[in-house]
């Protein structure tokens, strides 16, 4: 059976955030603040953050993948950075994450881009061999973010 992949849509909702839950647990996170809400803001608002593709097998969405666009300097061009991509366990190996990369990357080209980043733990070694047996770089970056104390420090300073 071929997997589909459309565009997330509100009643996907429960569905995307479930599995949203689902890899938060997998990647041993603190629990996640995901909600129906916060999806219908986030993903499908009027100012939305992320764009959220979903993919099945039958009629039920059993993965997703959520992207932004993103720029290289340096090349320069743009592209897509996908920020999350699951695929229920059951469900794994039947082509649907492989269907949702070529998805974003059809998506990407037709939208004038040149390339899909992501990033992902080390540790996640079923990952890291899916994505380089879909033919990713490892770039090696060292992937940082400035949270808590550091971020209010930073967003309190200054008058820009
Ligand atoms: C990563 C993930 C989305 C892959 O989804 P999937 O539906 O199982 O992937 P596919 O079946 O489409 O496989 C894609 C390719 O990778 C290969 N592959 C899949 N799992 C593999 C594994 N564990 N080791 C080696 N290759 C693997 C497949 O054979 C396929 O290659 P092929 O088309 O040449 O045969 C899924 O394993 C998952 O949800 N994992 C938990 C969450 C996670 O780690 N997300 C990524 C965070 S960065």
């Amino acid at each position: 059976m071929q997997p589909w992949v459309r565009d997330a849509r509100p009643e996907d909702a429960a569905r995307v955030v479930a599995m949203i839950h689902a890899l938060g647990k997998f990647e041993r996170k603190p629990p996640s603040g995901a909600t129906t809400a916060t999806f219908l803001r986030d993903y499908l608002g009027a100012r939305s953050w992320v764009r959220c593709l979903v993919a099945g097998l039958e009629a039920v969405p059993v993965g997703f993948a959520l992207y932004h666009p993103a720029y290289d300097t340096n090349t320069p061009s743009h592209g897509l950075h996908l920020l999350d991509l699951f695929v229920e366990a059951e469900m794994r190996r039947r082509g649907v994450g492989k269907a949702l990369i070529g998805a974003l990357a059809r998506r990407c080209a037709a939208e004038g881009g040149e390339w899909l980043s992501l990033h992902t733990r080390t540790e996640n070694a079923n990952a890291r061999a899916v994505y380089a047996r879909l033919g990713a770089t490892d770039l090696g970056f060292r992937f940082l973010s400035f949270d808590d104390t550091a971020f209010a420090a930073l967003a309190g300073s200054g008058s820009v």
